[in-house]
């Protein structure tokens, strides 16, 4: 059984893109390549609220390494499926990163606008080094531009949720990711 228990299998919901196993197999990846490239970095992970909740805390399981971790929440999307243009901090983090390995933890890098808005606040704060790591990236966007250090999965250009992404709040506690078809009689 792959949903919570309180969640019906809705036909908007129907398609499974990746598998629990497959997802979990791609966060070991990540998390063994983060161990060996910050080795003795004690970096910072900055989990991007909400979405990438379920994702960092799986990912920090999987570190060899020590690593702290903190939360940023931020608005770029309204309760809908397309971006507002308006990113803004809701949650700031809790401490200084100056002078720290700041590692960012999305969830999924779509336009990149986010992620923009993101690097520029944080570069300013004068951390040692920046990166991030997404589980996902749209095709399509200019991921060289981007400069995605650490990415799980290229995504096909389908609105997904589950594992942390949401549709209107609905679906984060999916364990596979699905694509949502915003046709189906049952979407909301
Ligand atoms: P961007 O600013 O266009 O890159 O959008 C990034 C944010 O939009 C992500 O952090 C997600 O919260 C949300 N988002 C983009 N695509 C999807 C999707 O397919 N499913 C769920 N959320 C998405
Ligand atoms: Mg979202």
């Amino acid at each position: 059984m792959v949903l919570g228990a309180d969640d019906e299998v809705h036909d908007d919901i129907a398609k499974v893109l990746i598998d629990a196993e497959t997802i979990q197999a791609k966060v070991r990846e990540l998390g063994e390549r983060l161990s060996r490239d910050y080795a003795g970095l004690n970096p910072v992970l900055i989990c991007i609220l909400k979405g990438a909740v379920i994702f960092a805390a799986d990912l920090v399981r999987q570190l060899s390494i020590p690593a702290k971790l903190d939360f940023m929440a931020i608005s770029s999307y309204g309760s809908g499926m397309r971006t507002s243009g308006v990113v803004r901090i809701l949650k700031d983090l809790d401490r200084s990163i100056e002078g720290e390995h700041v590692i960012i933890v999305e969830d999924i890098v779509d336009s990149g606008l986010t992620l923009r808005y993101l690097r520029r606040t944080l570069q300013a704060r004068g951390p040692a080094s920046l990166e991030v790591c997404a589980l996902f990236s749209r095709d399509g966007n200019d991921a060289e531009s981007l400069d995605l250090r650490y990415v799980g999965f290229e995504i096909p250009d389908a609105f997904i949720v589950g594992y942390g992404l949401d549709v209107a709040e609905r679906y984060r506690n999916l364990r596979d990711i699905r694509v949502f078809d915003e046709t189906s009689t049952t979407a909301q």
